[in-house]
């Protein structure tokens, strides 16, 4: 089954609660929590105090994407009982193995993402170990932006690995997703599905189940 992760980055902040309770409440499967340094990308988002506000207030299970330089040293205050996933990415690791092992032992499953300008060379050595390759379909720091298309080559690339080698990691695309393209990402071999403007604005809801119509 594919999954959606609406990405709580266009959320209104202000509302954050009422609006989580609405995608849950519509099907969404996981919350994308999107965290950034203002120095890995540039542009601060938000931080372990508004995650951990959201824990408790829905049960939906939180996806993290750490865009963050240093992420060994903030890991654990990302980890509540609802953090599933702790995503980090491979463009600050000095050792991806043993950031991988830190974000096992805190719980959580660990998923590792690249940039669009990232080759999959840089991740394919570290398959058999992660959890979650997190393919980002845009350059990360801003909800909003259009999709690369030539990134769902590396989801396609990612799912062909898979099979060839039996692996069992998901694959989650992040970045320009929309209703008009949700297909041709899920088809091209994502697991989860993150959209973040195109599920928090006007009637979300609404736009929750529009999602979910592909993707079931
Ligand atoms: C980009 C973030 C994405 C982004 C998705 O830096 O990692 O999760 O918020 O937003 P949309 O769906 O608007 O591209
Ligand atoms: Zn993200």
């Amino acid at each position: 089954m594919k999954r959606l992760a609406p990405s709580i980055l266009s959320a209104d902040f202000s509302r954050l609660g009422e609006q989580v309770r609405i995608i849950e409440e519509n099907g969404a499967d996981l919350i994308h929590v999107d965290v950034m340094d203002g120095h890995f990308v540039p542009n601060i988002s938000f931080g372990s105090i508004v995650t951990k506000s959201l824990a408790g207030k829905t049960k939906l299970p939180f996806d993290v994407h750490l865009m963050i330089t240093d992420p060994d040293k903030y890991l654990e205050d990302f980890v509540t009982d609802q953090t599933d996933y702790i995503t980090v990415h491979i463009e600050v690791l000095d050792d991806p193995a043993a950031t991988i092992e830190h974000i096992r032992s805190t719980g959580a499953r660990a998923g590792v993402s690249l940039n669009p300008e990232t080759p999959l060379e840089s991740v394919t050595g570290i398959l058999d170990s992660v959890d979650m390759i997190l393919v980002m379909s845009v350059h990360p720091g801003f909800g909003g932006q259009k999709l690369i298309p030539d990134c769902l080559d590396k989801v396609r690339e990612l799912k062909r690995i898979r099979e060839e080698r039996d692996l069992d990691f998901e694959i989650e695309i992040d970045g320009g997703i929309n209703i008009d393209n949700v297909r041709t990402a899920a088809e091209a071999g994502t697991d989860i599905i993150v959209a973040g403007s195109a599920v928090f604005r006007d009637d979300i809801a609404a736009n929750t189940r529009a999602f979910l119509e592909v993707l079931r």
